[in-house]
Parts: C-alpha cells; structure tokens; sequence
C-alpha cells in the first residue's frame, strides 16, 4: 500500500544537516560539484577552453596527443614531453592476449559499448599496477587504457565482422593507428586529420555525466580502471555519448532533405526530443559543432555524397525556427563519421576514445586532492510509520 494512504507524516523540507533544495536543482545544474582546472564550459557564450586554451585555437592547431598531455599535466608539452608521451602510448598499445580471447566469447551482435565497459573493465586483470594510484601509477594507467581504448574498439569491430585482427604501428598518432587498425588500410592523410580534430574536440567537457561519474567512483580511493568502466556505463546513454549513433539513424529514417523539416514538426508535435539537439549548458551553439558542421560537408563532398549533411542543416534550421534550440557535439560528429565509412554504432564507443583522456585528466585531479564525494538527498518520503507485520498488512 501506498505510504500516504496510510496517513503517515509528509516528510518537510530538505534532508537534516542543510543543502540545496532538490527542486531547485533537478539534475544538478548549476550546481558547482568540484574545483577542476581542466575544462570550462561557458553556456551562455558557448565557450569551451582546455586548461586555458580555447577550443577554436586547439582545433586549428593542436593534435590529440598535444591534448592528451594538457589535460593530465595542466599545459602544453615540450618536443621531448611529446616525444615522450608518444613513446608511452606506443609502448602501451599491446593488449593482453586474454582479453582478445575474452572478446571473442561476447556475443557478436552485442552492443559495441556494452562489449567495451566489459573489456575495459577486465583489462585491470592483466595489469599488475592496476591498484596503484600515486601519480606516477596513474599516469602509467592513463596511458595504458588512452593507447588500449583504439586498439579494442578497432577490435570489437573486426571480431563481430569474423576479421583478423590489425595490429597498431607504435610509430603512428592515435587517430591514424584507429582508422588503420579498424579498416585494415592506411587512411587518406587529410581524413586522418579530420579524425584526429574529431578526437580533440570530445577529449573534455568539464563534469558532464561521464566525467561526474569518474570522479565519483575515483572519490572512493578505487582504482583507475574502476572509475573508467563506471564512467563508460555514463556515456552509454541516449542523452549523454549515446546520441550521435541516434543522430544518424534519424538522418538514415528521414531519407531525404525534402522530408526533414516535416520529421521535425512532427517530432516535436509528438513531444519527441531529436537527438543531437540542446544542451544542459550551452544556451547558444556548441563551439565543438562550429568545427563538426564543417567537417560533415566535407567528408560528404569527399564521397560525393552531400545528402547526409544537408537533411543535418535543414534539421538544424528547422529546430532553430521552432525552439531556438542548437545542435551539440553529437549532432555533426554523425554524419561525419558516417562519410567515413565508420559504422553507426561505434560512434559512441569512439566518444570514449577521445573522452578517455579527459576522464584519466579528472581522475588525476581528483587523486591529487581527494575528498569522497558524498551529496545529499532531499528526503520526500513519509516519516513515523510503525512497522505492521505481514500478515497483518
Ligand atoms: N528535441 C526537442 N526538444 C528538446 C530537446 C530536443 N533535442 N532537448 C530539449 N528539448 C525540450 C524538452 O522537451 C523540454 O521541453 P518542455 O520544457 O516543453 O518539456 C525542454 O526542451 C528542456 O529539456 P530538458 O531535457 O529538460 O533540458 P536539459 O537542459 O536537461 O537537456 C539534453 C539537455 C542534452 C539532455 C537535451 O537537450 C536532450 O535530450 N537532447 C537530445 C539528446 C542529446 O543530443 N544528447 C547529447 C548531449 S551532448
């Protein structure tokens, strides 16, 4: 039976010991959470800075691995940091011939994220520092999982395919290695390029789910590898990583640019969100969008084939007109992939790819000045109820 039908007590007001009201703050926002120097995010700007950096300037000039070190070591490294960095990454690429083993037991039509938090998560098996969470172990770990996340997501789409598997080159980038061990052949330099700026650009976002997550189970003093899965398990959702692989099964539904203004209307008439669209922070367009808009009609024209990125546009246009709301990171990164021959449902594994550095960043920051993160609930259940026994209830 229903608690309040019992006539118990309502609970009133926020739990003991003080806080925010619940209500005042439904899913966080707005709420200062941590003190981080890694990422900010300015919502009514629509701004996004590394450590100081700017993201339109890292974009233009940076690569991923320069991202990499910024986000763990708070600037911009040297030749020989890079050079180091570079060596670390190589030299971690090699994973455990268990875990492909392991692999190849999954069920090959399972979800590609679902195949990587399990695979992520037995990686600490085979690694005997996995408990070490100095700076110095955890920066070995952050390496280790940030050269293994390609290598194993190159892997979950190989294996479900009945593919040999491609082994990393130790002398290429990160974005390079990726689309060579997914596709078994080189790629074209500029869509490496592409690539490596698509990395660049979801490598941080200040404490969105994924990265809160991280942080929360780091807070407990558990292992890297602990928090990685956790945060994994985050991304996979619709409204947060999970979205970009929805974005391009609506542009694949939708078919063609005469159709999607009408799909919109009638989403939204239904109360149907489209993915890809809004943001619980930037009020105005997601800077990450600015580049990823640009990369999809490239990539299209690359393939001759413009149609993706134009239904994008003209969904954009349409969600502009009727809800003056804007397109984030996932909206573009879409079709972007798609023209790269990449399949839809390993969008959200490769969101992890990238993110895994901002994660390890946070992780990182949250080790070096730890405090377990233990909030508050507001109580709004009955109080003084008197237990009945069961037969008597
Ligand atoms: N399409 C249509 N309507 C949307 C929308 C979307 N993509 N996103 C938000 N809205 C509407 C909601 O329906 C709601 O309308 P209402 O007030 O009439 O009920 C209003 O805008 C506020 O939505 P809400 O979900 O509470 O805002 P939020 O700030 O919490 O949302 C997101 C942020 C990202 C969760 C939300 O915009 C969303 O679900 N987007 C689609 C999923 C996505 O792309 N996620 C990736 C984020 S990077």
């Amino acid at each position: 039976m229903d608690n309040a039908k019992e006539g118990a007590a309502p609970s009133t007001g926020p739990a003991q010991g003080g806080g925010t009201s619940a209500a005042s703050a439904a899913g966080l926002r707005g709420v200062v959470a941590a003190s981080s120097s890694i990422g900010d995010v300015n919502g009514e700007r629509g701004e996004l800075i590394y450590q100081g950096y700017n993201i339109h300037d890292l974009a233009a000039h940076s690569t991923f691995e320069e991202i990499v070190f910024l986000l763990w070591h708070g600037r911009l490294p040297n030749q020989q940091e890079l050079d180091e960095l570079k060596q670390a990454i190589g030299a971690s690429y090699e994973v455990a011939p268990q875990v492909f083993d392991l692999m190849r037991q999954f069920p090959r039509d399972a979800e590609p994220m679902d195949t990587l938090r399990t695979t992520i998560s037995a990686l600490a098996f085979y690694d005997e520092h996995a408990r070490d969470i100095s700076r110095a172990g955890a920066l070995r770990t952050a390496a280790r999982l940030t050269a293994q996340f390609p290598v194993i997501v190159a892997a979950i789409e190989r294996l479900r395919k009945g593919q040999e598997l491609v082994a990393p080159k130790a002398e290429l980038n990160i974005a390079t290695n990726f689309l060579y061990m997914l596709k078994g052949e080189m790629p074209d330099e500029r869509e490496a390029r592409i690539f490596d700026v698509c990395l660049i650009l979801h490598a941080d976002h200040e404490l969105n789910a994924s990265t809160f997550t991280a942080r929360v189970v780091a807070g407990t003093l558990a292992d890297m590898y602990n928090a990685v899965t956790a945060a994994l398990g985050a991304l996979a959702g619709p409204l947060h990583g999970g979205a970009n692989t929805n974005v391009m099964r609506m542009l694949l539904e939708i078919g063609e640019v005469e159709r999607a203004e009408e799909f919109v209307k009638n989403a939204l008439a239904q109360k149907r969100k489209i993915m890809g669209i809004g943001h619980a922070v930037y009020k105005t367009e997601d800077p990450r969008a600015t580049h990823l808009r640009r990369f999809s009609r490239e990539m299209g024209e690359r393939r001759g084939e413009t149609k993706w990125h134009e239904i994008s546009r003209r969904i954009e246009e349409t969600m502009h007109r009727e809800k003056g709301m804007y397109p984030n990171v996932d909206f573009y990164s879409a079709s972007t992939y798609y023209m790269m021959g990449i399949p839809l449902d390993l969008y959200t594994p490769i969101f992890a790819v990238s993110r895994i550095s901002g994660w390890t960043g946070h992780i990182l920051e949250q080790y070096a000045n730890n405090k377990l993160i233990r909030p508050r609930a507001e109580y709004i259940g009955p109080r003084g109820l008197k237990y009945v026994p069961v037969n008597e209830r």
